[in-house]
Formats: structure tokens, C-alpha cells, sequence
């Protein structure tokens, strides 16, 4: 039957799915599936029903697509989906509802704190910090691809960081810094990838470092021993899991000086630009992008 590939949307992330979803519909085309490209922003989805589509290829990234809304209304249409489902898609989108989760059944995160931009006092920024080690993340709870982040260790760097995410989120997670590479861990149909680890010269893996610019340095294998690269590949999917994750998606941590792993967020429609993490995992792995995409069509859930 015929698929449609779901990219673009109206979340900050828009152009990053739009580059996702031509490559998704690129090789699906070569694979000879008769896919595609369909734009919630421009299109009614209940057009999918109209036009005879019976499966939908989610590669749409951060809100309205991300989070369970789509996966809702697809449920309603009938038409099965890659990926996570509702509950699992909105736990993951929300950075602070994932962390509750994992906390509450002992997963390692770095401590944090949340503010809501109602009640905001500028004046908690110096204890903030002062609590959370002396260097911080901000990022707004529900936003993808690093938009609205930044790192500080000052307060007044601290609530500028903060009031610039509040244009992204009402609900704003500010994090302990954990000074180590940051790794990540890509799931596919229940099997953990080979992990990558990311270096970038920036304050941190940024927007830039992830779409732009050419000095990140991606490592895949990332040069865990043996032990340590199953044990993170069995955290990360410990993780995807608790939060309902199915499918395929990317587990993202941080590694500190010690050797220990915090769990950063679960992504459960990772991004599948040339740049993008999944498909080098899968490169590694031995899986082509085109073998990696037919086998996500394959999984399907309604
Ligand atoms: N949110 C971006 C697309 C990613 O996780 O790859
Ligand atoms: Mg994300």
C-alpha cells in the first residue's frame, strides 16, 4: 500500500525533519515503496484517510509531531505508524517528565531543577547554581536539536539562559553540567546500536555542531571497551523502554570524567539528515540507510 512520509510540521524543528524526511522518502523510493512526502503544516491529515494511505512514516521532530498528537490522530484515522506510540512519544518529548521516570526507578540523570515562567524569580539564581555545582544546562523541557539551550556559570548568564528559554517553553529544566563527551545510543526493533561519541569545540553539541558546521567529531566505534559498550547499550535501552519507547529512537548521555553515564533525553523520532546520528550507527553496524529506513517501514504499530 501506499506510505506517507510525515516531515516538516510546525515545531522549531521543521527544516531539520524536512532534510530528515527527503532522505527517508529518497531511499524508500529506491527501495521501489511507493511513499510520499506529506506536510502536516500545509495538509489536513485527514487527507491521509482520502487518499488511500495505509501506513505512515513519522519523521516529523519536537512538538505536534514528536509528542503523541500525531500518533493520536493517526490511531484515530486507523493508519499504523513508525515509532513510539502516544504515552511514550509525549514521556520523551518532555525532559522533565522522562527524568522523573528514570529517577524514580534509579536511572542515572544529573540533578536539575524546574522553573515555570510564571513564577520565575531571577533572584534563585545564585542558590541555583550554587546547588546544581556551580556550572549548569538550560534547555526548555519540550524542544529538540539543542533550540533554546545554553550553558552558564554565573547568574547573570544564568537567567539570561533562562529567560531565553522561556520563549521556547513555559517549563524550563535547568541541569548539573556534566563535564564529559557527550555519547549516544541508537535503537533499532529492540536492538542497541553501536554507540557514538560527539566532540565539539563549541560550548557544548550545539544546533551549529549538530547541523552546520564541520568540526564535530563524531567517534563510531566510540572506543568503549567491550564490558562498558554493552553495559551502555543495555542502560540506553533500559531507558527507551521505561519511557515506552518502541520501534526505534536514540538515547543521548553524557560520560563524566569518572566513567559514568547520565541520561540526558530519549528521542523517538531522531533526526536522519546527512549529519544525523542514526545512520551512522546503523553504518557501523553494517546496515545501509536504505536497509536501516525499510526496516523501520517493517515495524509498524497501530
Ligand atoms: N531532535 C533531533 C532531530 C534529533 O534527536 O536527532
Ligand atoms: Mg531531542
Amino acid at each position: 500500500g501506499k506510505v506517507a512520509v510525515l516531515l516538516g510540521g510546525e515545531s522549531a524543528e521543521r527544516e531539520v525533519s524536512l532534510a530528515s524526511g527527503s532522505a527517508v522518502l529518497k531511499s524508500l523510493h529506491e527501495a521501489g515503496i511507493d511513499a510520499h512526502g506529506f506536510d502536516p503544516a500545509h495538509r489536513s491529515i485527514c487527507e491521509l484517510v482520502t487518499d488511500s494511505f495505509d501506513r505512515a512514516f513519522i519523521i516529523l521532530h519536537g512538538r505536534g509531531g514528536e509528542d503523541g498528537v500525531i500518533q493520536g490522530a493517526l490511531q484515530q484515522l486507523k493508519i499504523s505508524y513508525t515509532g513510539t506510540g502516544v504515552l511514550g512519544s509525549a514521556l520523551a518529548m518532555d525532559k522533565v517528565l522522562s527524568k522523573l521516570v528514570w529517577s524514580a526507578r534509579n536511572m542515572p540523570t544529573a540533578d536539575y531543577r524546574v522553573l515555570d515562567k510564571a513564577s520565575f524569580n531571577p533572584n534563585e539564581c545564585a542558590l541555583i547554581l550554587a546547588d546544581l555545582g556551580g556550572t549548569v544546562m538550560v534547555k526548555p523541557s519540550r524542544e529538540g536539536s539543542s533550540i533554546g539551550m545554553a550553558k552558564a556559570s554565573n547568574a547573570s548568564s544564568l537567567q539570561k539562559a533562562i529567560e531565553a528559554a522561556f520563549a521556547f517553553d513555559n517549563d524550563v529544566l535547568v541541569e548539573s553540567y556534566i563535564d564529559g563527551p557527550e555519547y549516544t545510543v541508537s535503537i533499532v526493533n529492540g536492538v542497541a546500536l553501536p554507540s557514538i561519541r560527539m566532540t565539539s569545540p563549541h560550548d557544548f553539541y550545539d544546533y551549529q555542531a549538530k547541523y552546520a558546521s564541520d568540526d564535530t567529531e563524531y567517534f563510531c566505534p566510540s572506543g568503549l571497551p567491550v564490558a562498558q559498550e554493552q553495559e551502555l547499550g543495555r542502560l540506553a535501552l533500559t531507558a527507551f523502554e521505561m519511557l515506552s519507547g518502541a520501534g526505534w529512537g536514540r538515547v543521548d548521555l553524557m560520560r563524566d570524567k569518572h566513567g559514568k553515564f547520565y541520561l540526558l533525553e530519549s528521542n523517538t523520532a531522531p533526526g536522519m539528515t546527512e549529519k544525523s546520528l542514526v545512520p551512522k550507527a546503523a553504518a557501523q553496524a553494517g546496515m545501509s540507510f536504505q536497509e536501516l529506513v525499510v526496516s523501520i517501514l517493517a515495524q509498524t504499530f497501530a
